[in-house]
């Protein structure tokens, strides 16, 4: 249940590990509260749990896989209901960023469907319920400014936040009156692990940016924010743009940096990332 001044106190984060996701719920938990880590890796669920820990905020976790069937979802919001009470936010963090020509066989295309837009629609309605029936709770769903205009060479992630992107737009509409709220977000390129090594575009973001505008909104009436803000009139814009020119400012922009994208999962990338940097931390 939301304090006094309408703080919210239960944060549940799935995708527990989501960089933004984490900078998120710092926000919203700066000192107490308790916040859920839900998520598929134990290891680094613990060793972020241990992380967020503070006097006055305890952190548990709990198993989450978006891979999973539609019934571990609900299982899995009814467990953390059980146990910490009344979720106040939950923040949908989960996803994967393959380069569409990693995809090289059906079965990829598959897999990153299911993780980017099947496991996080069904997490959407089962949230959306719970909340419906508490008469509380706000929703925030990470989309992306990829669900506005998909770039060629993230085919598959951008038609799978632009129909994520729908679906929680819709279920939020579905609802008004229930005293349940749904927030999608449409950062630009944040950077975290998710895209370490990739060209850097116009308003790259860093993850309390992003964090510190869900912080700014989240007790107001907007459905649908950027972040950072001013990509609001600037995806309206390139909205509009003819495909063949956008293709040719898509393609000026990647050639701009290393395209060279880690393709292994985002667990593994975090722990190479963490033994890489315990080598070169002076001993
Ligand atoms: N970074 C950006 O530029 C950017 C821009 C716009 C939107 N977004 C969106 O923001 C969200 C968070 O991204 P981020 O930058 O914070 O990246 P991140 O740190 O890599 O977070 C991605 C999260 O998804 C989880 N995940 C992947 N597959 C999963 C599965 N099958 N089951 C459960 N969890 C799974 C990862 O868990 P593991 O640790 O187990 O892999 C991780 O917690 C994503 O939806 C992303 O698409 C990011």
């Amino acid at each position: 249940m939301r304090d006094g001044l309408g703080r919210p106190q239960t944060v549940l984060l799935l995708g527990g590990t989501s960089e933004i996701g984490q900078a998120i719920a710092e926000q919203l938990l700066p000192q107490s509260g308790t916040l859920i880590l839900a998520g598929r890796d134990p290891a680094a669920l613990a060793e972020t749990a241990e992380r967020l820990t503070k006097a006055r905020r305890q952190v548990a976790t709990l198993h989450y896989d978006a891979l999973a069937p539609a019934a571990a979802t609900v299982d899995l919001l009814a467990v953390a209901a059980a146990r910490h009470g009344d979720l106040d936010v939950v923040i949908l963090g989960v996803g994967t960023l393959t380069e569409e020509t990693a995809l090289a066989d059906t079965s990829a295309v598959e897999k990153t469907m299911h993780t980017n837009l099947l496991g996080p629609m069904l997490a959407v309605h089962a949230t959306a319920a719970r909340l419906r029936a508490q008469g509380h709770g706000t929703l925030v769903v990470l989309s992306s400014v990829a669900a506005v205009r998909t770039r060629d060479g993230l085919l598959s992630y951008g038609v799978a936040k632009a129909a994520l992107d729908l679906y929680a737009r819709g279920i939020g509409e579905s609802l008004r009156g229930s005293g349940a709220r749904v927030l999608v977000v449409r950062p630009g390129h944040v950077r975290t692990r998710m895209t370490a090594g990739l060209p850097e575009p116009p308003f790259t973001t860093e993850a309390h940016e992003v964090a510190a505008r869900v912080g700014r909104v989240l007790s107001g009436r907007a459905r649908v924010v950027y972040a950072p803000a001013l990509l609001g009139p600037v995806m309206t814009a390139l909205r509009l743009l003819p495909a063949a020119v956008y293709r040719r400012l898509d393609a000026a922009q990647r050639r701009g940096a290393p395209l060279e994208q880690d393709q292994r999962p985002t667990a593994d990338r975090h722990r190479a990332a963490a033994s890489l940097a315990d080598e070169r931390r002076p001993r």
